[in-house]
């Protein structure tokens, strides 16, 4: 799911301790910027929540607990009434999310809510054996069940410390997240009273996809812009193809700028992944605004992509050029390394680097089910394949695991989902996630929305003046059924 950042990551080393992320925030929020909504910008307070490091072994770890992240802001909050919008942090640095769901500051601001930003355990600071999480078995307790205790436990215990206990609690989350929000709300609907759930692609993870949706979906946001911009992608893997089979190593170095010539069919396929990557993250990411979420990226990243590619010298240089827009956002890249850049793990949508990669991977290889592969048939990339069986054979040797497909679907229902309730589940059309999700609405409560113009999740990020309609239709749309959900909760109890 990528949700991680190179380039951020790249920035954060080079910064020595000061993240992008911390720098971002403090110039939005001294910085005056004129905004498109005149609500006061969020000013979160970082703290920590002693947790329960195992919520369903009574004997291994005893009551011992770590220091689980937590963002809140009560500048909104009407205290004791107000109800408590609470975001169900996925799989990265919780400030990365916080900063790019301005939304739900706005919606709270309006209707007068507390708003938290819980970082999911094993990622960002909350690491629950600090350098040692990542060891087997100590990254063991890293599970979806375990992650949904703990918001459980921490909403509970928050709404006893802050006089909390008659407000409404309505769970926010994007792709990863938005599962979560989508689990609360099945799991302890005794805690949450509805679920805004963005681009979560709860059918896809379940095992219950078609392994060629995701990268014909990517293809298609490009095909849109022109089936030319297409056909020159597919040319341009093409003609790397043919030099790997020449050998032509030296050449596929000065084509397509790398540190390193390859010297393998393993360092072609790498090369091939680092680039379909970069196609799947300007899918992804394609807002009408330049951001800067899991890297950064120009407004449009699939127009700009596509220029690149009908306007270049020749295909493998355009190809070259618009991974830059990926890999080179800064203008500073040397070259390409093909080991440092992209790293190939248990879901071919990309972990990203760092630690949080290791966690997301691990997560790839136990509950959630990743196995998207391309074809060059219904999309544009290299045939490119991932089963079932590559996804054990990698899982057992990476983390000693073998992935429980169907353990998913089984815990957390599936789309067998009518007895549920209360939950939005809002999808873009130019997200390669959307239709692994879902897309039309179960029932009264169970509520589809598609935003035509949006990408991964785009109805969760600020307003923007470059909004399409059906983003600031679909928010209004959110905000008013969430407010019913509060109203509904307020009057039950
Ligand atoms: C667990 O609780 C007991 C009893 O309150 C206490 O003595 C002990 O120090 C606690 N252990 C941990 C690891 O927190
Ligand atoms: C990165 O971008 C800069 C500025 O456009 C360019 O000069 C450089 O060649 C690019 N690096 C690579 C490896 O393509
Ligand atoms: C993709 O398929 C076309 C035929 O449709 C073929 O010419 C081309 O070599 C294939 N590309 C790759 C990278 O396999």
């Amino acid at each position: 799911m990528a949700t991680q950042l190179f380039i951020f990551t790249l920035i954060l080393i080079s910064l020595s301790g000061e993240t992008e992320a911390h720098k971002l925030f403090r110039t939005e929020k001294h910085g005056g910027s004129t905004r498109f909504n005149a609500d006061p910008k969020p000013q979160f307070k970082e703290k920590y929540f002693p947790q329960i490091i195992d919520h369903f072994n009574f004997n291994s770890m005893g009551n011992g607990t770590f220091d689980q992240r937590y963002l809140i802001t009560d500048q909104y909050w009407k205290k004791g009434y107000g109800p408590i919008f609470f975001y169900t942090g996925n799989e990265g640095d919780i400030w990365e999310f916080a900063l790019n769901s301005g939304f739900i500051s706005e919606l709270a601001s309006q209707q007068k809510a507390l708003v938290i930003f819980a970082e999911h355990r094993y990622y960002g600071k909350s690491l629950p054996f600090g350098k040692d999480s990542f060891n087997i078995p100590e990254v063991g307790l890293l599970t979806v069940e375990q992650a949904l205790a703990d918001y459980a436990v921490m909403i509970t215990e928050l709404k006893k410390d802050l006089g909390a206990q008659a407000c409404p609690v309505i769970v926010f989350g994007g792709s990863y997240g938005g599962m979560l929000s989508v689990y609360m709300r099945v799991r302890y609907p005794n805690i949450v009273a509805g679920a805004l759930a963005a681009s979560a692609p709860i059918l896809s993870t379940a095992g219950m996809g078609d392994p060629k949706q995701f990268f014909r979906d990517v293809t298609a946001d490009f095909e849109n812009y022109s089936p030319d911009c297409r056909d020159a992608v597919r040319g341009a893997f093409q003609r790397l193809q043919t030099l790997a089979q020449q050998e032509d190593y030296g050449r596929i170095q000065t084509k397509f700028s790398l540190c390193k010539a390859p010297s393998s069919p393993k360092d072609i396929h790498q090369l091939n992944g680092l680039l379909r990557n970069a196609f799947t993250l300007m899918a992804m990411l394609d807002y009408p605004y330049s951001t800067h979420f899991m890297g950064s990226m120009p407004a449009f990243p699939v127009k700009v992509a596509c220029e690149i590619m009908l306007n270049g010298p020749d295909l493998m240089s355009s190809l070259r050029d618009t991974a830059g827009i990926v890999y080179n956002a800064t203008g500073e890249l040397k070259c390409f390394d093909l080991y440092s850049l992209y790293v190939e793990c248990a879901d071919p949508t990309g972990c990203g680097l760092g630690f949080n990669s290791y966690a997301w991977d691990y997560q790839a290889c136990t509950e959630i089910e990743m196995c998207h592969e391309s074809n060059n048939v219904t999309d544009m990339f290299p045939p490119m394949p991932f089963t079932e069986q590559q996804r054990e054979q990698y899982c057992a040797k990476r983390w000693g695991v073998i992935p429980r497909p169907g353990w998913l679907k089984t815990q957390y229902w599936g789309d067998a989902l009518s007895t549920a309730s209360n939950i939005i589940f809002s999808n873009g059309d130019l997200d390669p996630w959307a239709n692994g999700g879902i897309r039309k609405s179960l029932s009264q409560s169970l509520i589809a929305i598609t935003i035509p113009e949006g990408a991964h999740h785009l109805d969760l990020r600020e307003s923007n003046p470059a909004d399409p309609a059906s983003v600031i239709k679909a928010r209004q749309t959110e905000a008013d059924i969430i407010a019913q959900w509060v109203k509904m909760a307020r009057q039950r109890s």
